[in-house]
């Protein structure tokens, strides 16, 4: 699926941005390399959601760069799946779990004689196969956001850009889909930029954890996490790394209030 002479980097080279006569972003640089998760945090309103909408293409920078492979974002790009916060509104109601994730595979013009086998394989990944003709009304809310990841997947993006994916669901499921999204991505070798407000969910599955802060929204600071793979819910979380890091990021969240 690569296409020749790209790679799969995200550059925001000195991005600024206004809306409705107001400055969103400042001056922000920071890069997600090729294959890397990198998670952004920050208060409410920083601009976290304008940055993702930056990158997919739907918004242009006033100041600055945002380029993807190397070329400055033009308009949005089938290489490039959102995940949404909400996702009851991403999903077709009236479609079945098979049908929702068929639908990302009659938008690429997948073969009709193919599409069965994909997404057989594709609610496997995501724990879905047993369930696939029930419709999501009838899925829990971790059950509808599997949904929308393996939607996402069937278009085989070379980036996922996640927005607070699993800000709305319990402890339990979003440590289960936070392992899930790390593997999926690594197994594809996907760059995964990951927009939370939770700031150890950030250093949990961050390569890099990019810290904004808010009014205009501007980088504030840019941590390297080296804490090993594969993570795991327990060990990680107490690593003496992982407390360091979450010192540092409350610290600087509570200068922000
Ligand atoms: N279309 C728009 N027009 C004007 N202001 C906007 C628009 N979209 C977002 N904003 C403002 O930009 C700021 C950043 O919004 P957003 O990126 O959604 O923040 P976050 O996702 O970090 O909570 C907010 O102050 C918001 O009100
Ligand atoms: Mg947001």
């Amino acid at each position: 699926m690569k296409a020749a002479g790209t790679d799969a980097s995200i550059v925001f080279d000195a991005v600024s941005l206004d809306l409705g006569g107001r400055r969103i972003v400042e001056d922000l640089s920071f890069e997600v390399p090729a294959g890397q998760f990198v998670c952004v945090v920050g208060p409410s309103g920083c601009g976290k959601t304008t940055l993702l909408r930056l990158v997919a293409g739907l918004l242009k920078a006033n100041g600055g760069t945002v380029r993807y492979g190397g070329r400055p974002v033009q308009g949005p790009s089938q290489e490039l799946a959102v995940v949404f916060q909400d996702y009851g509104r991403a999903l077709l109601p009236w479609r079945d779990v098979a049908a929702n994730v068929s639908l990302a595979l009659e938008a690429a013009g997948t073969d009709k004689s193919a599409r069965a086998g994909i997404i057989d394989t594709l609610l496997a990944k995501v724990g879905l196969r047993e369930h696939a003709h029930k419709f999501p009304a009838q899925l829990s809310g971790g059950m509808q956001q599997r949904l929308q990841i393996a939607r996402c997947l069937a278009q085989r993006p070379r980036v996922l850009l996640m927005d607070e994916p699993f800000g709305a669901l319990d402890a339990m499921t979003r440590q289960s889909l936070q392992d899930e999204v790390v593997r999926l991505a690594e197994e594809a070798g996907t760059t995964v930029l990951f927009v939370t407000h939770d700031l150890e969910e950030a250093i949990y599955l961050g390569d890099r954890v990019v810290a904004l802060r808010a009014n205009p929204g501007r980088l504030a600071d840019l941590i390297d996490v080296t804490l090993p793979r594969p993570r795991d819910q327990l060990r990680t979380r107490e690593h003496p790394d992982f407390l360091a890091l979450r010192h540092r990021l409350y610290q600087f969240m509570q200068e922000q209030h």
